[in-house]
């Protein structure tokens, strides 16, 4: 393997930011051979109620069970809004930038309190309590991060469904977690296109009983059909309640939220997060991986319906006092100079964003961005998959102006947090590599047998110990919980990514080791595609892999066999990618479809998807060992008919 380029560290970086690289490996090491002193330490980062005194009481075997600050007791709400309120009420919390570039607001501490509250009131007067799921179906606008705070005050957990899912899967959403309260809007606003929220809900709930209560948020002011009893327009709720709230007493290990993804095999599973530790852990690698600062315009250009919104827009940097960007529309509208308009609007320092957005932006010419200022940056960071080389030198050269370290953040749904990153003052950059664990994070690679290997290597990765913002459980189904992340290899957690490290101890991730793909940044189980396109009548089986797309990372290639007697065509083609969008969403749209009249199958019946794989990403020398299928001859025919255009 040809040696990485590498960026030092700026001198101005090394000296000013909170860490630099003797006092990175002094807290990694300090937090790796006692965790408890560390994170007890840490803990008092955020404020509490009642103090903890035990720390960490956490296993990963014979049974997972994962507990941080368990006797202490606080409120996210009150961490992220209400003890800012007192020492800089005014500052800007939130500055929303809407999908037209001539709407934009400012909320400061003080209004986001208010606006907090009188939404918490809001849901109790529709009967929430703590405890209750609270599922939220919004576009990216301010009442968003409110909805979230609100649940958060009152100890509703909320379930947030990002706005491109199907009504199908709102609705699977909605009765995994037992929701009684819907909270959506009329509709949603994206590059000037509407998106109809409010009809999507309706048809989610035709499907599913057991809900109560819609609450209505009004974005266009378009006509929607309002069920009478159970539809409320929040203006007209909020008209009636005051803003003023007290917050619930939670324990450290109370419920907060609930998040759907995506897993190798079944339905997405709702992950869940608890309290104290994952606002502590959100709260402290958003100062430290991106350096923050009070006076630092932060902007994550991501949506609240993923992961990277909850913890990097809403509940990290809140709880930081920051004052962070919620960004409504898309990178490419009015122009693809949107990004760059918007950091110079704002004046924004501190840009996090998905190597996706960064490719198709690189594809649209340097003119673009070059025509803006962007001095207002100074610190760049990637998300969501592995960012190519070109892709980070990009983003370095263009868009930073060669100023600005990049902080390639990996981590997942489950972490809640980041736990592989560079620290801007602390590591030299290598383009792709994610580096280096963040304090008390302990990265291991293991070979297919459990073997942890040493030194340079590259093998699956798994964390051998918890960190505070671990998830907890699986919603409803710990047993899951354990055989998904704990039963691999024993007493560690499994990642599902495979992973090198080079001679420097730097991880490079190298892309999921299991049947799920990343799409744009979007996490998608190639089953539930499967399962989506066998509910189509006339398709009698399906397979579905990635395979690499330049824009989109990877692209959702499917083999689809037809029932006897049909015969695929373009017009099918079209139907079956139209059915998928509406099962799951857009974002599920397969990209190329190959009709094949068998799939290679070992003789017990099993599907082998390494065939399948190989033949996707275009590399027929190497399928290796054919002789065990079932009928070797269909492998002919599926190279034979190999997509290429959509
Ligand atoms: O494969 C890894 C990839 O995204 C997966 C997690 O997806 P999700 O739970 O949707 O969370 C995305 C936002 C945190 C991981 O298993 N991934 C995420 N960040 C990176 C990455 N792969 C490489 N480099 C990254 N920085």
């Amino acid at each position: 393997m040809s040696e990485a380029k590498i960026y030092d560290v700026p001198r101005e970086w090394a000296e000013e930011a909170y860490v630099d690289n003797a006092r990175y490996q002094a807290m990694y090491e300090a937090s790796i051979s006692d965790p408890e002193a560390f994170w007890g330490e840490h803990g008092k980062r955020i404020g509490w109620f009642e103090p903890y005194t035990r720390v960490k009481n956490t296993r990963f075997e014979p049974d997972v069970s994962i507990r941080w600050y368990e006797d202490g007791t606080t409120n996210v709400a009150w961490n992220c809004v209400d003890r800012h309120v007192a020492e800089h009420g005014d500052r800007t919390a939130i500055i929303w930038e809407g999908d037209d570039p001539s709407e934009s607001r400012h909320i400061s501490y003080r209004e986001l309190a208010s606006e907090v509250q009188r939404f918490a009131n809001v849901l109790k007067g529709e009967g929430v309590k703590k405890g209750d799921r609270v599922t939220i179906y919004l576009p990216m606008i301010p009442e968003a991060a409110f909805a979230m705070l609100a649940c958060a005050r009152i100890g509703a957990v909320h379930s947030i469904v990002f706005g491109g899912f199907s009504p199908d899967s709102l609705a699977g959403r909605i009765t995994d977690c037992g929701s009684t309260v819907v909270i959506t809007a009329d509709e949603g606003l994206r590059g000037g296109k509407r998106v109809p929220l409010k009809a999507n809900v309706d048809a989610a709930l035709a499907k599913v009983g057991g809900v109560s209560s819609v609450v209505v948020v009004k974005r266009t002011g378009a006509p929607v059909a309002m069920a009478t009893g159970r539809d409320h327009f929040y203006a007209d709720l909020a008209a009636n309640v005051s803003d003023e709230c007290p917050c619930e007493e939670m324990a450290a290990e109370d419920p907060l939220f609930i998040l759907y993804t995506s897993g190798s095999t079944g339905k997405p599973k709702g992950v869940l997060h608890t309290t104290a530790g994952y606002l502590v852990y959100a709260a402290m690698t958003h100062q430290y991986v991106f350096d923050y600062r009070a006076g630092d315009i932060y902007w994550c250009t991501a949506d609240v319906g993923w992961v990277t919104g909850h913890s990097y827009i809403v509940y990290g940097p809140l709880c930081n006092g920051a004052t962070t960007l919620m960004f409504e529309g898309v990178p490419n509208y009015p122009s693809v100079s949107r990004f760059w308009e918007v950091i110079d609007k704002h004046q924004v320092t501190i840009f996090y964003t998905a190597p996706t957005a960064i490719r198709a932006l690189m594809g649209a010419g340097e003119e673009a961005v070059k025509k803006t200022s962007r001095a207002s940056l100074r610190l760049l960071g990637s998300v969501g998959e592995p960012i190519n080389p070109e892709a980070w030198e990009w983003y370095h050269r263009v868009v930073g102006d060669h100023r600005c370290p990049i902080v390639d953040t990996w981590w997942q749904t489950e972490t809640g947090g980041i736990l592989i990153s560079p620290l801007p003052g602390a590591t030299r950059l290598k383009p792709g590599s994610a580096t280096r664990p963040f304090f008390g994070v302990r990265p291991e690679i293991v070979d297919a047998e459990g073997n942890v290997l040493e030194g340079a290597c590259e093998g699956n990765l798994v964390i051998a110990d918890s960190w505070p913002g671990q998830m907890r459980t699986v919603y409803g189904d710990h047993q899951r919980f354990f055989d998904t992340y704990f039963s691999a290899y024993k007493g560690k957690y499994f990642t599902g990514d495979g992973c090198r490290r080079d001679e420097d101890g730097y991880y490079w991730i190298t892309g999921r080791v299991d049947d799920v793909i990343n799409v744009s940044g979007h996490r998608m189980g190639t089953a539930e595609v499967e399962s989506a396109l066998v509910a189509h009548e006339l398709v009698s089986e399906a397979a579905v892999v990635g395979y690499p797309h330049d824009l989109k990372g990877q692209g959702i290639y499917a083999y689809v066999t037809l029932m006897a007697g049909s015969s695929g065509d373009e017009t099918l083609r079209k139907e079956l990618v139209g059915w998928v969008r509406r099962e799951i969403g857009p974002i599920a749209s397969p990209d190329l479809i190959q009709f094949a009249p068998g799939l290679p199958k070992t003789r017990s019946g099993k599907i082998m998807r390494r065939i399948l794989r190989k033949i996707a990403e275009d590399d027929f020398g190497s399928l290796g060992d054919i002789s065990t299928l079932a009928d070797p001859t269909v492998v002919e025919d599926l190279i034979a008919n190999r997509q290429n255009k959509p």
